[in-house]
């Protein structure tokens, strides 16, 4: 790998992709070169990177020459389109979407768990996980090392900013209706999201739960080389803008204790142990919202389970859950011999 690539984002205008190009800034990615891409409705406007205004391009299947890295980050089927010819090309594809996650030739990365499954490019792809996933292994995978998990049972409250740009606008066009006693109007989600919990994130499946609950398990079991894990999850969409949240109870095959559990996550990188309740600390996504490191709190044994711990972990999906985890994964390319 090129040790200053050529980086093209694709979907550079998302949610997403606006939040790479400031990681990639941030992190002082060695950036070679920068391509922008997104949709014939986008190319000719320009984002800024490092202070110097790039021209965004519509994505074809010819924009791909002389690239190192591909972020994608404009849903799947886009992914399933060009992925395939970004590769072609020479490029070494990092997918935001779901498209690639679950094939058996493409690394699914969490860094901080299986960083070292990148070098498993067979087809040229690495999966970015689901944002909830990616959260709450933050947490999870370091208590599975100290105790082996089992099984867990989660709630997810989360924000408006994991279904893109459009939603974003949803809920601040909502609040505004609602506050001038105007009639409340929604193109994104099938209720009002203002004021609201919606128990409903991506689209049902057969047997009542939704794609998104399932991704806990299914792609949990892939980065934690776990496959036995099982979970059962709600997911749930909550008006807050930015960052998610899961409450999780865990159960693990050997004991464990609050203070042992805390000690793990102390030790964890990118996680900040926020607990004290007598001051009332716990984590916020109100707080999390654009910081790198996720948070947990509210440890404590669960009293249902045998060798149970219940947590909360919150963290900004478009970070850790997106653009963050995404760039990390490209840093770990570059930093390959
Ligand atoms: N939001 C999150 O928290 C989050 C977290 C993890 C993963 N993801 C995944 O990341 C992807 C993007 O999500 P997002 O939230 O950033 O969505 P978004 O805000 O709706 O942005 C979508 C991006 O895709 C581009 N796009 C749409 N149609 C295109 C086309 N035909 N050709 C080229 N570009 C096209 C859009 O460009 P225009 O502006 O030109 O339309 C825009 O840049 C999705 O796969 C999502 O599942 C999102």
């Amino acid at each position: 790998m090129n040790k200053t690539p050529h980086v093209a984002i694709v979907g550079a205008t998302g949610a997403v992709g606006v939040e790479m190009i400031k990681v990639l800034e941030r992190r002082n990615f060695p950036v070679g070169e920068l391509t922008l891409l997104a949709s014939a409705r986008s190319a000719g406007k320009k984002l800024k990177y490092n202070g110097r205004e790039i021209t965004i391009k519509e994505l074809t299947k010819d924009s791909f020459g002389g690239i190192d890295i591909a972020l994608f980050s404009a849903g799947g089927g886009i992914s399933k389109e060009f992925g395939p010819a970004a590769v072609e090309a020479g490029a070494v594809v990092v997918d935001n979407s779901s498209a690639f996650r679950m094939d058996p030739d493409v690394p699914l990365v969490v860094p901080e768990v299986n960083g070292a499954d990148v070098k498993n490019l067979r087809k040229g792809i690495i999966a970015n996980p689901n944002c909830t996933t990616a959260i709450t292994l933050m947490a999870l995978y370091p208590l599975h090392q100290k105790f082996k998990v089992t099984r867990v049972f989660a709630s997810t409250y989360q924000a408006v900013s994991g279904s893109g740009a459009q939603a974003i606008e949803e809920l601040d066009r909502q609040v505004s209706q609602i506050v001038k006693g105007e009639e409340v109007t929604r193109d994104v989600y099938p209720h009002q999201i203002a004021f609201n919990a919606l128990p409903h994130v991506d689209s049902f499946l057969e047997d009542g739960y939704t794609r998104e609950e399932m991704k806990m398990e299914n792609e949990g079991q892939r980065i934690m080389h776990h496959p036995e894990f099982k979970a059962s999850v709600t997911c749930v969409r909550i008006p807050v803008y930015r960052a998610h949240s899961i409450a999780i109870s865990a159960e693990f095959e050997e004991p464990v204790s609050v203070e042992r559990a805390l000690e793990t996550l102390e030790a964890a990188p990118g996680l900040d142990v926020v607990d004290d309740v007598a001051k009332n600390t716990y984590p916020l996504p109100l707080i999390q919202a654009e910081q790198d490191n996720c948070a947990v709190g509210r440890v404590r044994k669960d009293c249902a389970l045998e060798n149970g711990l219940c947590f909360w972990v919150a963290g900004d999906q478009l970070l850790k859950g997106a653009a963050l985890n995404a760039v990390q994964i490209a840093e770990a390319l570059v930093a390959q011999e």
